[in-house]
């Protein structure tokens, strides 16, 4: 339970503003990379993979094993039937369950994300559990977490009362960048390369999951076409529902209100591609 109160905590940083260059990571950036099937990792994948041979071969034979019916032939590899050891599954033992990470940036919007997501009755996203740090500390940890999370064991706020047909957490690809400040100063010597990186650092994990089913949101996509919703329960193949979000935008008004160099800051985004970003078309 203070694991989970930590995660919330966490969670909650980021809806804060950043220390630096919050124009480049609130409305700017992007991605989140959702990946169907645990290949984050797939260390860990051979890990239990290897374990459930052999020793736990012998149990399966007992019960009948699930059928996932009306299902491609190339979605199989992505369905799993996990079988908790906290609490028994029964009716919805039959009910596949997909597994998904999504992978984000600070300040793109991805907590508000998460809660769209989780107020679908079949999706459970459990947010930042690698925020925790002894279960990161190794990979056994990191394994054995993620294990538990994919089988359903990880008992959070998000997890449902009713049959999960999705579960996943997030990641964050900048973890090392969390600082929050109110009313920054941007650094307009370091804008353009912040940027910059910013765009390197998602070019990069595209590249390193490009062979893993994903999908790719962008922060402004979600917030002016709620179809792109759609298009993720279709990704997750969860039952259409509309979803909704009680978080509330915290940082109100012009984003030049936010800013303190705001003059600064538009001379140098004029003129250069990431101009666009000075526009405040992303507004709820
Ligand atoms: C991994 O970390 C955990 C907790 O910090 C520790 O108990 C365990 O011995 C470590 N395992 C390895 C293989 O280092
Ligand atoms: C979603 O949850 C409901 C209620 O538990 C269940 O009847 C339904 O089969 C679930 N859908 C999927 C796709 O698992
Ligand atoms: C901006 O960052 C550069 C490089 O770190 C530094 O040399 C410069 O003094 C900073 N400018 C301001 C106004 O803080
Ligand atoms: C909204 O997104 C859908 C696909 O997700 C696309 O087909 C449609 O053209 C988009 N509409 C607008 C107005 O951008």
């Amino acid at each position: 339970m203070a694991d989970d109160l930590c995660f919330l905590a966490k969670d909650s940083i980021i809806i804060k503003p950043p220390k630096r260059n919050p124009l480049v990571l609130r409305m700017v950036v992007l991605i989140f990379v959702m990946v169907c099937g645990v290949y984050i990792c797939s260390v860990c994948l051979k890990q239990i993979g290897g374990r459930s041979t052999g020793r736990l071969l012998s149990v399966q034979v007992i019960g009948k094993p699930c059928e996932a019916t009306d299902i491609e032939p190339s979605e199989k590899p992505y369905l799993h039937f996990p079988k908790p050891k906290t609490f028994s599954r029964e009716e919805c033992a039959c009910n596949p369950v997909r597994y998904f990470a999504i992978l984000s940036t600070q300040r793109s919007g991805s907590g508000w994300f998460e809660t769209l997501l989780n107020s679908h009755m079949n999706i459970s996203s459990n947010g930042e559990i690698f925020s925790v740090k002894p279960r990161r500390s190794n990979i056994s940890t990191i394994v054995e977490t993620l294990d538990k999370l994919y089988n359903l064991d990880f008992l959070t706020s998000a997890s449902k009362n009713e049959c999960t047909a999705a579960v996943g957490l997030k990641w964050m690809l900048n973890q090392a960048e969390i600082l929050a400040r109110y009313k920054p100063t941007i650094n307009t010597t370091l804008l353009i390369p912040n940027l910059k990186q910013v765009d390197d650092l998602v070019t990069k994990s595209l590249e390193y999951f490009k062979s893993t089913r994903h999908i790719i949101l962008y922060y402004e996509d979600v917030i002016k076409n709620r179809t792109k919703l759609v298009d993720v329960q279709d990704f997750l193949m969860v039952p259409k529902m509309d979803l909704k979000s009680r978080q509330v935008k915290i940082h109100k008004g012009s984003l030049s209100s936010q800013v303190e160099n705001w003059e600064d800051v538009k001379k140098t985004l004029k003129g250069t591609h990431y101009e666009s970003y000075l526009n405040e078309d992303y507004k709820l």
